[in-house]
């Protein structure tokens, strides 16, 4: 059996608990039901070092008073929609705007910020599930969310599922940042990121896209081979200046479970393969981390200190109908995996 752990209460009173999958000399997992939280993520180097790879913070209440998703499953709708505003079957739907004008990762209080029901916690399998109901942060229907985090050798695989009760929209992701160098090993700057992508979407400066796709050639976004993280971020590109850095969704090739990225880390020489199902990957440099929001190890998180690479549909989908479909209606079942796999 899994071994569960309190970990703590947030401020408003709920206990928190820490599941532990997995060890060594595979993966070892600490999933916080507090927002299907990937708390902890350690893996053996090519060094033979083990290291957390996955950036987290101490306590449940740094959590909640967190901004930035860490290692987070995100939901009803990940990424942005504009103005918080959409149409749904001729209907016009408002939903809070908590992102510089527009609608980010669900709302002020997303799926991140639930405690989710564990029903199910093996040696290496956890079931996490979350009842959102009609009307929860102003989407309609009420959605049925289930999370399924496998643990193996070498390999992190998580499938998502949901269904509805009345037609909504759902994007689902999971927001972890990785350092694949452990914890106080600083910025990713050094690591060597892959993304087998020949298309973007560009945005504006609140991050939703301008118009549709644009290919990556001749950009700051072509990552079809190993680009040092540091060197991309740093281009004066139109599109980087705005957000810091990498904030963008970038259109893998190809469709079904498939690799989209690669990122090896310079001291551990670990490396990560990302494959999933999903159509658009957001790859987000930490940008907004500004040396406030604590990590374990007692220190804080800066600019670069992690790399969240989010399977998920395309931003804005509910505006953008020639992006992706992201209405999920009565009967139908929307589904979402990826597998994380660590090697050398
Ligand atoms: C996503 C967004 C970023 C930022 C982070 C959380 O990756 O695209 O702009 O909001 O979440 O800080």
């Amino acid at each position: 059996m899994t071994t569960r752990h309190p970990f703590g209460t947030t401020p408003d009173g709920r206990a928190v608990s820490r599941l532990v999958l997995g060890g060594e000399p595979g993966l070892e997992l600490h999933l916080l039901d507090l927002g299907a939280t990937i708390h902890r993520l350690r893996v053996t180097g090519a060094d033979g070092v083990r290291r957390g790879v996955a950036r987290g913070h101490p306590a449940a209440a740094d959590y909640v008073a967190s901004d930035a998703y860490l290692g987070a499953t995100v939901g009803r709708y990940a990424n942005r929609i504009r103005a918080g505003r959409f149409e749904l079957d001729g209907a016009a739907v408002q939903v809070p705007p908590n992102d510089r004008g527009n609608a980010l990762h669900g709302g002020p209080e997303g799926f991140d910020a639930r405690v989710w029901n564990v029903v199910e916690a093996t040696d290496d399998t956890a079931v996490l599930t979350l009842t959102s109901p009609d009307g929860d942060q102003g989407f309609p229907g009420q959605v049925e969310v289930t999370a399924r985090f496998v643990v193996g050798t070498d390999a992190l695989d998580l499938e998502l599922t949901a269904s509805t009760d009345a037609a909504t929209v759902v994007n689902l992701t999971q927001h972890v940042y990785l350092n694949l160098d452990g914890e106080g090993s600083g910025t990713v700057d050094d690591h060597e990121l892959q993304v087998l992508a020949s298309r973007y979407v560009p945005v504006d400066a609140t991050g939703i896209p301008l118009d549709g796709y644009a290919p990556v050639d001749g950009t700051p976004f072509d990552l079809r081979t190993p680009r040092r993280v540091g060197d991309v971020v740093r281009q004066g590109h139109e599109q980087l200046v705005p957000a810091q850095g990498l904030d963008h969704d970038l259109v893998p090739d190809g469709s079904g479970v498939r690799e989209v990225a690669r990122l090896r880390g310079p001291v551990s020489g670990t490396v990560l393969t990302l494959s999933t199902d999903q159509p658009g990957l957001q790859v987000y440099t930490g940008n907004f981390l500004d040396g406030t929001l604590p990590s374990p190890s007692g220190g804080r998180y800066r600019q670069g200190d992690g790399i969240a690479l989010e399977p998920q549909l395309h931003p804005d989908s509910p505006n953008r109908p020639a992006l992706a479909d992201p209405v999920l209606r009565p009967g139908e079942t929307y589904r979402w995996r990826a597998v994380w796999r660590f090697g050398s």
